[in-house]
């Protein structure tokens, strides 16, 4: 009954935590886009793509809200649900939202459910120093977890917009630090967003867990795009980091493979992609 699932397994296995670890090792650049419905998700896994995220994104690009603040749990289920179900071989990851995760038991429980109700196998937090408690209470608990570093969107309100960070010294080697603390903790992976790209390269070097980048320069163990962005359906300003991966091509399809190509083979991101 199950030989076509065993013969893809066989010619195409699915991409967990040790096949990232071991794309670094050997480094391959690992290859990762958003996803927020079952559709895109199907369009993505066909691309070849390594990762996907469900991100709290989706309350910008799917929402029309003007930040990631006003997502919730329940979005984030909803759509991972659905993205699950177009998936076979990439990781799936799935944000933690806003005020999810302020307490260990609080960011367990809701691990737990974007896992068992949302099919992630992996979820990913906002934040440094101050969230090694809460990575280390999930990674005990056998959670794979993907600390995030850099630009916070959930944080735009206290940090008073969307910018670059780490861009001087003390700010530098803050995040070198936090990055090496979260690592410590049980963080799998590290993503960094907005960052100066040498300072990218620098983490990456550090570290023993992937570092993926949005906005980080080309040396960061893979890339890592908000799939309406590639695709030139955000309207309006779009970020600096980004690339409109549409021009020249007639299908999201090609679009993405193009995508994941340029990933790999270093093309993207190019030097006026980086800060
Ligand atoms: O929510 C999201 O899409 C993200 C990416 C920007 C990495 O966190």
């Amino acid at each position: 009954m199950y030989t076509h699932l065993q013969e893809r397994y066989a010619t195409r296995p699915p991409v967990t935590i040790s096949t990232l670890a071991r794309m670094k090792a050997e480094q391959q650049k690992i290859a990762c886009v958003t996803a927020y419905d079952a559709s895109f998700a199907a369009l993505v896994d066909e691309s070849d793509a390594d990762l996907v995220l469900v991100g709290d994104s989706l309350g910008m690009v799917i929402q029309g809200h003007a930040t990631t603040v006003p997502v919730t749990l329940d979005d984030v289920i909803y759509h991972c649900k659905a993205v699950s179900r177009g998936l076979y071989r990439p990781f799936l990851m799935a944000d933690m939202p806003f005020m999810t995760y302020a307490s260990p038991e609080q960011a367990l429980n809701n691990a737990v459910r974007l896992m068992q109700e949302g099919g992630a196998k992996m979820v990913k937090l906002e934040g440094g120093a101050s969230q090694v408690e809460i990575v280390e209470f999930l990674a005990n608990h056998d959670i794979a977890v993907c600390a995030h570093l850099g630009l916070k969107p959930q944080s735009v309100h206290k940090a008073g917009g969307f910018r670059v960070q780490g861009r001087n010294e003390a700010a530098a080697e803050q995040m070198m630090h936090d990055a090496k603390l979260l690592e410590q903790a049980g963080a799998d992976v590290v993503l960094l967003e907005c960052i100066p790209a040498a300072l990218g390269a620098q983490i990456t070097a550090e570290l023993h867990v992937p570092v993926i980048g949005i906005g980080a320069g080309p040396d960061t163990d893979g890339q890592i795009l908000v799939l309406y962005d590639l695709l030139d359906i955000t309207t309006g300003r779009k970020p600096r980091f980004s690339r409109n991966f549409m021009v020249g091509v007639d299908s999201p399809l090609q679009a993405l493979k193009n995508y994941v190509t340029a990933v790999r083979d270093k093309s993207y991101p190019a030097p006026e992609h980086c800060f």
